[in-house]
């Protein structure tokens, strides 16, 4: 099979820079030749090259309450263009952050391109604030919503774009431990199947997969859509990404969900989100996080299948 490499080096769905240095610390830890090697013709697309959204970067929240809506949402588009073409040409997509904003186009464009598509959204954080609800204003936090639809009269003029066909019972957690009050009531209202930490250690990470996949994709028949924001593992195992939380997935608990999910012989497209070098105190907390952030696309494209 095919896979392109899309890389989104962006920073402006959350105020800390070095995020955007994610794709290139990944790509030169040699991530391509490691998923070509597991027998997949591989190709990178760079879709904000010819862009400097970093100088654009702003820490206001407009009148919405939200920061940086621009961008995120010039960003986003030319990473939908690009993760759209590459499934309509039959390839998988793989996109590596930058922050995780970025999921509006990812998802959209899988969804888009098929809207059987379930998703998977691996994370500590469950980033479905709207701009109504969200205290920090960052964009990152607020993905899902926006394709929910959800507090639709909230929206910059700029969401406009935004395809809202991400339905309920087809978005599943798994990893959450910081989940803010009016998320929880969202999740509550719409019936979001919700795997914590806590569900992680009550049944087993194995159970968990399971049970997320009975919720989605029942049959096992739709593709899917696996977003994986590297702070669902514990910052002990990653410790470079903006916003930590204590008690997350171990490191092997994180590839068995890739694992898992490239078992199911349905993903379809991949996210690897929210690795920040520059927010590593050492050297070795680069090198863990950026291996973690290479192993999770390796495992989720069958590495242990081999
Ligand atoms: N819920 C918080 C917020 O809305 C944190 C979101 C963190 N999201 C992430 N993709 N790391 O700001
Ligand atoms: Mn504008
Ligand atoms: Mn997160
Ligand atoms: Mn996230």
């Amino acid at each position: 099979r095919k896979t392109t490499i899309i890389t989104a080096p962006f920073s402006g769905g959350q105020p800390k820079g070095g995020v955007e240095l994610g794709p290139e610390y990944i790509l030169d830890a040699g991530f391509e030749k490691q998923i070509s090697s597991l027998g997949w013709e591989t190709t990178t697309l760079h879709p904000l090259e010819s862009t400097n959204y970093e100088a654009m970067k702003t820490d206001d929240k407009d009148k919405y309450g939200v920061k940086n809506t621009h961008i995120v949402n010039e960003c986003n588009k030319l990473i939908y263009d690009a993760v759209y073409k590459t499934l309509e040409s039959g390839r998988l997509a793989i996109t590596v952050g930058g922050d995780h904003s970025i999921g509006t186009a990812t998802v959209g464009a899988s969804l888009t391109h098929n809207p059987d598509t379930c998703v998977i959204w691996v994370d500590a954080h469950a980033d479905i604030n709207t701009p109504k609800t969200t205290d920090s204003g960052n964009l990152h936090g607020c993905p899902l919503s926006f394709l929910m639809g959800i507090d639709a009269d909230s929206y910059p003029p700029e969401f406009s774009w935004v395809p809202q066909i991400l339905k309920p019972g087809k978005l599943a957690y798994i990893g959450l431990r910081d989940v803010d009050q009016e998320e929880r009531r969202i999740l509550k209202e719409h019936n979001i199947p919700a795997f914590s930490m806590y569900h992680v250690d009550k049944y087993g990470i194995g159970k968990v997969v399971e049970m997320a996949l009975d919720k989605v994709n029942p049959n096992r028949d739709c593709p899917i859509h696996l977003s994986f924001d590297v702070d669902a593992i514990d910052p002990s195992f990653v410790p470079a990404t903006g916003t930590r939380v204590e008690g997350g997935l171990s490191l092997r608990e994180g590839l068995f969900v890739a694992e898992e999910i490239a078992m199911t012989g349905l993903l379809n497209s991949l996210d690897i989100v929210e690795t920040n070098p520059m927010l590593a105190e050492t050297e070795e907390h680069i090198l863990d996080t950026v291996s973690a952030a290479c192993a999770i696309g390796r495992c989720a494209m069958g590495q242990t299948l081999l």
